[in-house]
């Protein structure tokens, strides 16, 4: 979910909508407004913020103190009763949340007793009813927010707002983000900076169980006894015209066609040319650090695990550490075996996904070494974390991640180059051959996305396939996983990655005809015996698709149509090998009509287990 909020001398519904609009990709099933003027005016519906936009045309909310919120369901199913704001039964208090309250079931009934009525299915009408109660004692908004706080258990970013103090918005936060806007005579609440970034770049950061007083001319910080905190200013540097599409049809292509400015940017500064060495930012992987660890966890989700997949290949390759690449939301319910002599890896584009963020605590409280590798800068990974990697992927728009898998893939190189070149495991000449193909990668990219054309014509001739297996070897089976991924979220078809020596062992029961075989064989030294198994695949009747490096020709004598990609050093062909996927994901979910950038049933930021 996404949350705004307003507090100055404009009109605050166009600001809500707008931010709201930034924020839909946190969630779009339903949202809508609170504005105050002489009471608190609410306009909430089901579905895009469009029907919102729509019937705020009919009954229009003036006022100058507002919040906003675009949801994601969790607890009851998108509709207009469920949509925030929530009110109180009197209407004098709104409020809008993102997160989960996890003891909504005792509260409510605790609440019920007291003779509150509920007419939604959500766990934040809670927060509000609570609120209320506790309002009732003294009336005073700040003092209710806090005793609130000490009876809710869960997540949350909330924002309050009292018709009888209608000078300002109470806000605060755990384990969900939350920035605060600062600008001249007006302020701003919002769940992440792009929402803001058309009105200041002045922004404050909180941490949990701190509650902000926002008024028109200040932003005041307090702890939980409501002791001050003195905040630094956080200047935002990003460019606001990233956040938008720049002339591209979605966000996805302009974000794919992004990825040659996004690899350079995560890697030449840090592989400066005239020196052997990879600098990380200041990053604490010194040979004293390094020497003790005995095992390295990767965790993620998603396209965040697909690159950690191929971290794990690397730096066992050249580090000789054993890694363990696992999703964050298995890690975080097992018994890992962690210390002082782990180090894990964490990687997330948001920085904000809950379970990855609920795994790196595991791991800080048992003492290990965290290092984040994190896309979203000042998100609450990239704070928690010992050490953070950024990508400098800048905003990712569309909910199917392109150009961050690109840039975490890069950061996986860096990492498995740094700790290799400390433990003194890889030689001078082998990083200068890394490098070399390193500094490569940006032509080689833009070459691929060159002849986009060859892609489209292959989705368009492929388009009614019933189901597409993507299979391969080594590091290209953690690129197919990826690529079927891509293919599942856009297109909403059945795909399904596989070892390509394990599909004799079930899978291949299914292919007849009308399957896609989509053929990984970037990895020269395995070439020969992925070709088999498309032989295999191939006589069942389905048709065949390949991606290989160039000057494989013999791969045209089982595929049907080969997507060639420039020649590169074998551990720098996922990256390469996933261009012409993404774009073949693309083109099969534009073909079909789907709405790409915001797909069915996703959200970008998972900030919900
Ligand atoms: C969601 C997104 C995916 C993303 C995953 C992990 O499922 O739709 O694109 O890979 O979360 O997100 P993170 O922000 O942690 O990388």
């Amino acid at each position: 979910c996404g949350i705004v909020g307003y507090i100055g001398s404009q009109e605050a519904s166009p600001i809500l909508i707008e931010g709201l609009r930034t924020l839909e990709y946190r969630g779009y099933d339903s949202s809508g407004i609170a504005v105050f003027d002489h009471k608190l005016n609410m306009v909430k519906s089901k579905g895009r913020l469009i029907n919102l936009e729509d019937k705020l045309k009919v009954e229009d909310l003036q006022g100058v103190l507002g919040i906003g919120h675009t949801r994601w369901a969790t607890h009851g199913e998108p509709s207009d009763h469920n949509a925030h704001p929530h009110m109180n039964e009197s209407g004098t208090i709104a409020l809008v949340h993102n997160g989960i309250i996890e003891n909504y079931i005792s509260l409510k009934e605790e609440l019920i007793e007291k003779g509150y009525r509920f007419i939604s299915e959500t766990d934040t009408e809670i927060a509000v009813q609570l609120i209320d109660l506790y309002y009732k004692e003294d009336n005073n908004l700040l003092e209710a927010v806090i005793a609130a706080l000490h009876r809710i258990e869960g997540s949350f970013a909330l924002a309050v707002v009292a018709e009888e103090e209608p000078d300002k918005i109470i806000a605060t936060r755990k384990d969900s983000p939350l920035v605060l806007g600062i600008g001249d005579g007006e302020n701003f609440i919002a769940s992440d900076v792009p929402a803001i970034l058309r009105h200041t770049r002045k922004v404050y950061f909180i941490e949990d169980y701190e509650i902000a007083v926002v008024t028109k001319d200040d932003i005041v910080i307090m702890d939980m006894d409501q002791k001050r905190i003195k905040r630094e200013i956080f200047n935002v540097t990003w460019d606001i015209q990233a956040a938008e599409k720049a002339g591209y049809e979605h966000f996805m292509l302009k974000e794919i066609y992004e990825q040659p400015k996004v690899i350079r940017d995560t890697l030449t500064p840090r592989l400066p040319m005239d020196q052997d060495d990879v600098y990380l930012d200041g990053i604490n992987l010194e040979k004293e650090v390094l020497e003790k660890i005995t095992r390295i966890y990767v965790i993620a989700c998603g396209t965040a695990y697909y690159s950690g997949l191929i971290g794990k290949e690397l730096i066992e390759k050249y580090a000789r550490i054993p890694v363990i690449a696992e999703v964050a939301s298995e890690f975080r319910y097992k018994d890992p075996i962690l210390d002082e002599n782990t180090l894990m890896i964490v990687v997330s584009q948001s920085g904000e996904t809950a379970d990855t963020l609920a795994a790196l605590r595991m791991a800080k409280k048992a003492g290990a070494h965290v290092l984040g590798v994190v896309n979203a800068v000042g998100s609450s990974i990239s704070r928690e974390a010992d050490d953070v990697l950024y990508t400098w992927a800048g905003p990712e728009i569309a909910v199917a991640s392109t150009k961050a898998y690109s840039a975490q893939l890069c950061a996986m190189y860096l990492i498995s180059m740094k700790i290799s070149l400390v433990l003194g495991k890889l030689s001078t000449e082998e990083f200068r051959e890394l490098r070399a193909a390193l500094y490569q990668l940006p032509s080689q990219v833009e070459h691929i996305l060159e002849n986009a054309n060859l892609i489209e014509a292959m989705a368009k001739k492929h388009v009614n396939m019933k189901n597409v297996f993507y299979i391969g070897r080594g590091l290209d089976y953690a690129v197919a996983m990826e690529g079927a991924l891509k293919i599942k979220e856009i297109a909403y078809l059945h795909a399904e990655p596989y070892p390509a020596g394990e599909l004799k062992h079930g899978p291949i029961a299914l292919i007849e005809e009308g399957s896609l075989l989509m053929g990984l064989l970037g990895q020269e030294s395995l070439f020969d015996k992925t070709v088999s198994n498309i032989k295999e695949v191939k006589a069942r009747g389905a048709s065949i698709m390949a991606i290989a490096m160039e000057g494989n020709k013999e791969v045209e004598q089982v595929a049907e149509d080969v997507i060639y990609i420039p020649r590169t050093h074998w551990s720098l062909v996922p990256l390469l090998e996933n261009i012409p996927q993404q774009l073949f994901a693309y083109y099969i979910a534009k073909n079909l009509g789907h709405d790409i950038d915001k797909p069915r049933n996703l959200a970008k930021s998972v900030t919900v287990e």
